[in-house]
């Protein structure tokens, strides 16, 4: 995730900005860079690696300022080379600006702005705003009104920061979808996508609200609405240490990461629905394919489970879903007319990156759905989905994996439209309620947030030996991937079953001391999980439930319910997860366990 910093105030920028950028590292990022206004207009420097090494670069250039921006990037479009690192400059060089987040229209607007006579430099689509800007600039009578008119022409998420040598003493920034917060100093002031950057220097700050603009300068701080209206904000004083402010104030990166899902999956709808309009997100004939083989490992697969469900239901191409480790060991059907999906978070996983080479060996064509930019899996595979959830700094994944299912879900649709499978109200009534599944996700974590049942529940729990989950169609992967997450930072030994399996063996586990956690949210197996619950109820089994307050049935067997808002049977398996990621990661913590990095696992596995 990039992080962004503005200064303007009394002190050496440049110092002052690196320092900051420094603090946001824990974000993730593959290349830096600064803008520093001087009296010779704008100067940038970039570089492409560790910030440490960038401040060694910086520290020999004798330059002073006092205004400036910087940016730590990690790739969205584009790969991870200097000229696509920020700042990005204008045509003729007097205005520099930062960005965090996706423009949606960039490819259009570059289209217009290329038309205009504008140069671009780079393959990102932060790029566009710059040049917007400088060509409002044309036609509107001061920085302000055509930085405002440009605002109003993006579509998608955005923090920006801009100087420019037209108003050599402020800082303009605006927010919509992606967190900007400004500190407020004595004499100088400070623009940030969050807080630690410049916590050394102030606690005294304000959280931008979508739709916002700020404007700083040495001694004061104006807001406004995107019209151009002037706000009155509230100044809050942040209690926190550095270390706490990284985690954004949650006690661990795990549990940021899974109050962050509601934006990474509409980050993943943003970012991957441009093939609707723009068309395929890889060079292959779609139209011959025979079949899919998805390759991945632990969580990855527990995704490709369920996108089996998404691609065969909507676009009718077989699929098989194969561990990684497993896949080169079977001998596999493939041919040219095959597509060989590896899904991996990290893109360096040695079983996955194994199995893609070798479905590429065996002349299939490769796609890999990856999160991040420039990794091993996106260089050498055909094609790559990515899944923009942001850096996973957690080693037990979960905003990877909503944005996983999210981004396939997508691709599912996207193939059932071109292959003929999906007709056009189907896919629209899909699609819609694909848009509105980031507001279900934040509801149901802002009633956690306020009620906390998934903690209390934990407390509850936290000393269980075994743990059953269970579920059917798409939710029996989410089964699967409760287990996982408990047993991966819990240490507490859990399984999951299709519910219909469970008389054909684990049924022998069941007593009063057995915690069994059901999947029963409406959908076509609702009745039958619920004739599985009764068997559960009648050996005493305590019945843990995911289910939606019209679930009656399923209410009345259940002894501890977790209600989570209705969506489209497809789409439960991106909610339903959630309170189990919050179940497990309370659980850990009540046994006082490391939860961001438990023991014996790596966040990536490049080992066979
Ligand atoms: O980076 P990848 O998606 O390829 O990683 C695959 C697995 O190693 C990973 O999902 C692992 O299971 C996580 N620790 C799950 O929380």
């Amino acid at each position: 995730m990039c992080g962004i910093v503005g200064y303007v105030g009394k002190d050496n920028a440049k110092s002052v900005l690196v320092e900051s950028l420094k603090r946001l590292e824990y974000r993730g990022y593959d290349s830096a860079g600064v803008a520093l206004l001087t009296d010779e207009g704008i100067r940038t420097f970039k570089k492409v690696g560790k910030i440490r090494d960038f401040q060694v670069e910086l520290n020999k250039i004798n330059l002073y300022s006092n205004i400036g921006i910087a940016h730590t990037r990690w790739a969205t479009h584009g790969k991870p080379v200097i000229n696509n690192a920020h700042p990005h400059l204008s045509c003729d060089g007097k205005v520099a600006l930062v960005h965090n987040g996706i423009i949606e229209n960039y490819s259009s607007l570059k289209e217009e702005l290329l038309s205009k006579g504008h140069n671009f430099v780079s393959d990102t689509d932060t790029e566009v705003i710059v040049h917007l800007i400088e060509e409002e600039l044309k036609s509107e009578n001061s920085f302000f009104s055509a930085f405002l008119k440009a605002l109003s022409r993006l579509k998608g998420s955005f923090a920006i920061s801009v100087i420019t040598v037209l108003e050599p003493d402020k800082v303009f920034c605006a927010r919509k979808d992606s967190p900007l917060v400004v500190g407020l100093g004595d004499g100088e002031n400070f623009v940030a996508s969050d807080v630690p950057a410049f916590l050394p220097y102030t606690n005294r700050v304000v959280f931008l609200e979508d739709g916002e603009v700020a404007v700083l300068s040495k001694d004061e701080v104006s807001f406004y609405d995107f019209s151009g209206v002037p706000l009155s904000k509230e100044v809050m004083t942040v209690p926190w240490s550095i270390s706490q402010a990284e985690k954004g104030g949650y006690k661990h990166f795990m549990l940021k990461e899974i109050y962050e899902q509601p934006k990474a999956v509409a980050d993943a709808i943003r970012g991957n629905s441009g093939w609707f309009e723009e068309g395929a997100p890889l060079d292959f004939n779609f139209e011959q394919l025979e079949g899919i083989h998805i390759v991945a490992c632990g969580t990855s697969y527990h995704a490709g489970l369920i996108a089996k469900f998404y691609i065969e239901s909507f676009s009718r191409v077989p699929v098989n879903v194969d561990y990684a480790s497993e896949f080169r060991y079977r001998d596999p059907v493939i041919s040219d007319k095959t597509l060989i999906v590896g899904i991996t978070q990290s893109g360096e996983t040695a079983d996955t990156l194994a199995a893609l080479r070798l479905g590429k060996e065996r002349g299939a064509t490769t796609l890999a759905i990856c999160n991040v930019i420039g990794s091993t899996a996106t260089r050498e595979a055909d094609g790559t989905i990515y899944t923009y959830a942001g850096p996973e700094i957690s080693v037990a994944s979960t905003k990877a994996f909503t944005t996983q299912l999210t981004s396939l879900f997508l691709f599912a649709l996207w193939l059932g439209k071109v292959r003929g499978a999906l007709k056009q109200e189907e896919f629209e009534s899909l699609y819609g309620e694909l848009l509105e599944l980031p507001s279900k996700l934040e509801s149901f974590l802002n009633t956690e947030r306020k009620e906390g049942t998934v903690k209390e529940l934990a407390l509850n729990f936290y000393k269980a030996k075994d743990v059953l989950y269970l579920g059917r169609h798409v939710n029996y992967p989410i089964a699967l991937e409760g287990a996982l997450k408990l047993k991966e930072i819990s240490y507490i030994h859990a399984e999951g079953y299709p519910s219909g399996e469970m008389k054909h063996g684990p049924i022998a586990l069941i007593d009063e001391r057995m915690p069994v956690i059901f999947l029963a949210t409406k959908g076509r197996v609702y009745e039958k999980v619920v004739s599985n619950m009764e068997e559960v109820k009648a050996r005493k089994g305590k019945v843990i439930s995911v289910l939606n307050p019209s679930c009656k049935e399923a209410n009345n067997l259940t002894d501890y319910p977790i209600y989570v808002p209705e969506v489209n049977e497809f789409l439960s398996p991106i909610l339903n997860v959630v309170p189990l990621q919050l179940f497990a990661y309370y659980i850990a913590d009540f046994l006082g366990y490391e939860v961001d990095q438990p023991r014996n696992l790596a966040k990536s596995v490049t080992v066979e």
